[in-house]
């Protein structure tokens, strides 16, 4: 061996290496465009990514919403859909593995996430009452507005910070929801929307101790206590490592342990429960459920399928299976830090500590010479795509909208580019590449000139808005 040998990522830092606990069965190519065609290609989507054709991107880290690869046992279970109108076999395979894994009483499917935020923001918000929540999500507080909820920002002030190392960043902060709660009293408080984990905060978790604080404070005033478990798995690994006490529990365990401390949960299983298209809204109040049930069957189908195919339905109950399994939840994760902690090494600004799904690249440390105004995460988005075909997204100044009441742009503290790890889906060899294209647009800092926007639809902006060089 030469005095400095090659090392292995694990030997790289000081421990045995871990693998995916998987082997891959079939293939998708992958195709890279040259770089005049995607200069082309990010004109004509005006500088936002997700107007970008898919096949002219190569490595494409939008998103980790639907993009996840599925197992052989789940392909092999949408061979067995039910596409009954009604009483799908699939649907009491579903409700069987919500009531396993998540806890809840009473399951019903939506077509994903937002359609389950919609019926619970129509059942459970009256007209000016507020909505307290660990920081806001784009499709959640959007639902809760539309119903006429007031959204309002209780997460620890460390969660605002990119630099803070604390390790559960996305705890409520017990203080900021008493002092609603006094000053506006119980009652016009809908109930408390708390995420696991916290997207726009750089995918940071919720403690074990801090949802049975909350538990405690809004069960003494009779508050109800809603969960995003879009990403709550990840969130249990998170508890698992970094928690006193739980590092010899399951992740299953975990999981239902936080879920009791809840009234109910909404869910995204195009995150955590490996399918490409699917959600569900799960609650224990049996007068509730009446409302839901009904109100699913107005907006998204009769209350066995919610918008989906029998199909669907199974490989999401197989996939929730899969996904509480603690070796496929550590080597997601593991994966995720990999990424994160080159960028680290090479002193590139993430947001720290690193989450469970995304790295977040702070844009405003990474371009110090453009205001917010000059929309710094859109552009570093634009950049990695310039330099090699990676398709980020921008979660910043645009991704957090206007004032519904000023009609002036939110301001959000963290300006964000995020480079979302599908799962199951891209080697280390890819992450080694999407490294070294940060390093790339790292090192051009200086001769970044920022974007304006040109255009912006009314609602969820950066879903369509467009921008120019200026
Ligand atoms: C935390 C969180 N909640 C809710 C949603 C909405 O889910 P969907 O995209 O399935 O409508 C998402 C999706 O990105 C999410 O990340």
């Amino acid at each position: 061996m030469s005095e400095h040998p090659l090392q292995t990522m694990g030997q790289q830092s000081g421990r045995r290496s871990w693998a995916e606990p998987w082997k891959i069965k079939m293939v998708e190519p992958l195709r890279m465009i040259d770089r005049a065609g995607r200069e082309r290609a990010l004109a004509e989507a005006g500088f936002n990514t997700f107007l970008l054709k898919s096949d002219d991107v190569y490595i494409d880290l939008l998103t980790d919403s639907g993009t996840s690869a599925m197992s052989d046992r789940q392909w092999a279970g949408m061979m067995t859909g039910d596409e009954a109108y009604a009483g799908s076999r699939n649907y009491y395979n579903l409700e069987a593995a919500i009531r396993k894994h998540y806890g809840y009483r009473y399951v019903v499917p939506t077509h994903q996430g937002r359609g389950a935020e919609h019926l619970i923001s129509q059942v459970a918000i009256r007209r000016g009452q507020y909505v307290p929540g660990n920081m806001y999500f784009t499709t959640t507080r959007l639902h809760q507005e539309l119903a006429g909820g007031i959204f309002v920002d209780v997460i620890v002030d460390e969660a605002h910070d990119p630099q803070s190392q604390a390790p559960f960043k996305g705890n409520i902060d017990l203080g900021k929801l008493e002092a609603l709660i006094e000053r506006e009293g119980a009652a016009n408080i809908a109930y408390v929307s708390l995420a696991g984990t916290v997207n726009m905060a750089g995918g940071q978790p919720v403690s074990m101790a801090n949802v049975k604080a909350v538990r405690a404070l809004t069960a003494q005033h009779g508050i109800r206590l809603y969960l995003d478990a879009t990403r709550m798995v990840e969130n249990a690994f998170f508890i698992q490592q970094q928690e006193d006490g739980y590092l010899d529990q399951p992740i299953a365990a975990i999981l239902r342990e936080f879920c009791d401390q809840t009234d109910g949960a909404w869910m995204s299983a195009k995150k955590d429960s490996l399918v490409n298209i699917g959600g569900w809204l799960a609650i224990n109040d049996a007068g509730l459920f009446e409302e839901l049930r009904n109100l699913v069957v107005v907006y998204e189908g009769l209350h066995t399928y919610g918008g989906l195919a029998g199909r669907d339905m199974e490989a999401m109950a197989i996939g929730i299976a899969e996904s509480v399994q603690d070796d496929h939840v550590r080597s997601r994760v593991e994966q995720v830090r990999y990424l994160g902690e080159l960028l680290s090494e090479w002193q590139i600004p993430i947001v720290r500590p690193i989450g469970g799904h995304a790295i977040f690249l702070d844009a405003r440390r990474f371009y110090p010479q453009l205001s917010q105004d000059q929309f710094p995460a859109q552009t570093l988005a634009a950049e990695l795509y310039l330099d090699c075909g990676i398709r980020s997204m921008e979660r910043g100044i645009v991704s957090a909208g206007r004032d519904p009441k000023t009609g002036d742009h939110h301001r959000p503290k963290l300006e964000l580019t995020r480079l979302t790890i599908p799962r199951r889906v891209y080697t280390q060899a890819h992450m080694d590449v999407v490294a070294e294209s940060v390093l790339a647009a790292y090192q051009n800092r200086d001769r970044t000139r920022g974007l304006k926007l040109v255009y912006e639809p009314k609602y969820l902006r950066f879903f369509q808005a467009r921008f120019e060089r200026p």
